[in-house]
């Protein structure tokens, strides 16, 4: 099947980040939020990274515009009924995941693939709101979208191993290193990130060294890009520990259980960067302080 349209549905951090990879890999691109303004203000960012790509002289202007031309922000989901390929990037909550797809289950043509970019909730699960599990994988990204070379692309037991196929070949034409990852829950990397992240907590908790000790051990003992504390300001506390309680249920184990302090910050509103607060106060975005936890 040739894959030309391609809706993505939910345009905040990920959702913004997926239009944007799927515009520049040349696929006509619809993306979908709930409100006038939110479509704006995922575009605005695209624009923006669009804008700072040209500056380093990655793009031309014209290149630019070509790609803005394959992008259209729609706030109607039955604007998304003539693509080929859909993913989700909506909130990780299965209700409002489950819903969404049975509603395009209705829309789409027979061929339309559908792809979730949930970090937690099982594909199997997500699958079965719709008559089309044959025809249903997920494809996780990761934060910053245009930024990061993987994509894991997960096959259930009820996906055709076909439309699998397709699915890698076409994350392979996003620019992204595919790997092939089960339906187990966390995936690949969320199975061995979220334990390492939590644990990290707990040695705070324990006192085994400061939120800046720690970080700086693992950013220059194993030359990890960020620091645990300053990798979870950047994914979110909320979302951190929304993912620890999905795979706490699912395997119900030690290593997946929200240590006590995350639930605390997340509960006092600190969801890290986004919110100017976490384990650093964001006052001044450039130069983040620690807090006394
Ligand atoms: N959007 C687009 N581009 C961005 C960006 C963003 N949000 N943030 C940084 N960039 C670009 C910069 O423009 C720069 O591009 P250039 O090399 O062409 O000039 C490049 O990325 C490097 O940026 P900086 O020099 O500003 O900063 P760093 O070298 O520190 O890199 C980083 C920033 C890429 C975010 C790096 O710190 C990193 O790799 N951090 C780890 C990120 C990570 O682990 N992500 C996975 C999170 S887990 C996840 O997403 C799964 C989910 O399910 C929880």
């Amino acid at each position: 099947m040739a894959i030309r349209k391609v809706g993505v549905v939910g345009c905040g951090l990920m959702g913004s980040g997926i239009a944007q990879v799927c515009a520049q890999a040349g696929f006509q691109t619809v993306v979908r939020e709930i409100s006038g303004e939110l479509v704006e203000k995922g575009l605005k960012g695209i624009e923006k990274n669009l804008d700072r790509m040209v500056e380093k002289g990655a793009l031309t202007e014209a290149e630019k515009g070509e790609i803005s031309g394959r992008l259209r922000g729609v706030t109607a989901v039955e604007e998304l009924k003539g693509c080929d390929v859909i993913l989700e990037a909506i909130i990780e909550q299965l209700p409002a995941k489950r819903e969404l797809f049975a509603v395009l289950d209705g829309l789409c043509p027979a061929h339309t693939i559908f792809a979730s970019n949930t970090s937690s909730l099982t594909i199997t699960e997500i699958a079965a709101a719709t008559k089309r599990p044959q025809r249903f994988v997920g494809l996780h990204f990761f934060n910053p979208v245009p930024v990061m070379k993987l994509i894991e692309v997960v096959r259930t037991i009820a996906t055709d191993p076909g439309v699998y196929e397709e699915m890698l070949a076409f994350g392979a034409k996003l620019g992204k290193t595919p790997v092939r990852a089960n339906d187990g829950g966390g995936f690949i990397v969320n199975r061995l990130l979220v334990p390492y992240l939590l644990d990290a907590i707990r040695a705070l908790e324990e006192g085994v060294g400061s939120v800046v000790d720690i970080d700086t051990s693992m950013k220059l003992g194993c030359g990890y890009p960020m620091g645990p504390f300053t990798l979870l300001d950047f994914v979110g506390l909320d979302t951190t520990l929304y993912i620890s309680q999905i795979m706490f249920d699912e395997f119900k184990e030690k290593r997946f259980a929200a240590p006590p302090l995350l639930k605390r910050m997340v509960l006092a509103g600190w969801h890290g960067k986004k919110s100017g607060r976490g384990f650093y106060d964001y006052a001044d975005p450039a130069n983040p302080k620690p807090m006394n936890l």
